[in-house]
């Protein structure tokens, strides 16, 4: 058996914080920002949460796959800015939407995380274990960056993608992970009690931080290694899959920066036009990204039953991994 994606659906806050909005803060300005990272604005919570995003977007998955509550087995979360420790997002879902039924848990990968917990739902699938699963991804990162660095504060953006998948006939699909422990300095957030209590504004965004406890980043290793490893897992799923570029309708990359992504697409000598983005309106929501990007895709109707999807995550751990599937 396989998971097969039956619905899917997102949730973003609804203040936008444009660059002009950070220009007016830090020394930084749009053009900068733009062309360096192809963002040009991301919504950041005030109200929301991370579990009230998790759930607003479960819940129009399911609607989206006609499935109740109830008839989830599993629930996993990616996220590595939950509200609390305890409980875990995914269980505070559970208790949201009724899942009653579904084993629920947690999974930090980072920006990977969704792809991770994407290639973890269809191992139980393959393993005859479940029969529906709900995968979300969501983040409040603006909770762990450092407001005052702006090599970092520029990147980032809130919010919650969801999909529900529905076991189907079907052989185990390809998959390819990775993890570099030993490469983890590069992107780090080291107190797991930075994130920040208040309602963030633009106003308050820039109060004193202990700089060690959130998002540090060397940004050049990162930009190195998501253009190296992604395409090398990226060729290493095709091959393992007796496919080629050519047989992809689309990339759906994380959502780290248009120049990552327009790298990426020359390496593998594709068209950018098979690479979506929506980086531009929402920034890095890492692990985030990935769903919120299908969710967008599918509601406009550019995906259609059938076409063929590598879906590839990078980021913190370091971790990187591709996964194919059929629409
Ligand atoms: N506005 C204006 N100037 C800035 C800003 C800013 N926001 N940030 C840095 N600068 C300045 C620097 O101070 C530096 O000035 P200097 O030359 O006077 O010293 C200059 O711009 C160049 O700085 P670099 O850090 O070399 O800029 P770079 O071209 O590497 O771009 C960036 C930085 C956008 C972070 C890039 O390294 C990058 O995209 N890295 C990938 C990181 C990433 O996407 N991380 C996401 C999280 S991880 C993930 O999702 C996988």
């Amino acid at each position: 058996m396989i998971g097969v994606i039956t619905g899917t659906g997102s949730w973003l806050p609804e203040q936008i914080v444009d660059n002009d909005d950070l220009a007016r803060i830090m020394d930084t300005n749009d053009e900068w920002i733009r062309e360096r990272t192809g963002i040009v604005k991301r919504r950041i919570i005030k109200e929301e949460s991370t579990v009230s995003m998790a759930t607003g977007a479960a819940l129009r998955a399911l609607e989206d796959a006609g499935v109740a509550a109830e008839e989830l087995d599993m629930l996993l979360v990616s996220t590595v800015s939950s509200d609390v420790l305890l409980p875990s997002t995914a269980c505070e879902v559970q208790k949201n939407i009724g899942a009653t039924n579904a084993v629920c848990f947690d999974i930090n990968a980072a920006c990977t995380g969704f792809l991770f917990a994407l290639n973890t739902a269809q191992a139980y699938f393959h393993a005859g274990l479940v029969k529906k699963v709900l995968l979300i991804g969501a983040e409040s990162l603006s909770t762990l960056v450092d407001w005052s660095d702006r090599g970092t504060a520029i990147l980032f953006g809130d919010g919650a993608g969801a999909a529900v998948l529905e076991a189907a006939e079907g052989e185990l699909l390809p998959m390819v992970m990775h993890s570099d422990g030993a490469r983890g300095e590069a992107l780090t957030c080291k107190s797991p009690f930075a994130v920040r209590k208040s309602p963030l504004t633009v106003a308050n965004m820039m109060k004193a931080v202990e700089k060690e406890d959130y998002v540090g980043m060397n940004g050049q290793e990162v930009f190195r290694f998501a253009v190296k490893r992604v395409p090398e897992c990226v060729e290493e799923l095709l091959d393992k899959c007796g496919k080629t570029t050519e047989d992809v309708d689309y990339f759906i990359l994380h959502q780290a920066n248009r120049r990552i992504v327009e790298s990426i697409a020359k390496r593998l000598k594709t068209d950018i036009s098979k690479f979506p983005m929506n980086l531009m309106e929402y920034g890095n929501t890492s692990s985030a990204s990935i769903p919120i990007l299908l969710d967008g895709l599918n509601r406009k109707g550019t995906l259609k039953r059938g076409m063929k999807l590598v879906i590839a995550g990078f980021g913190a751990g370091l971790s990187w991994g591709a996964a194919y599937m059929e629409w």
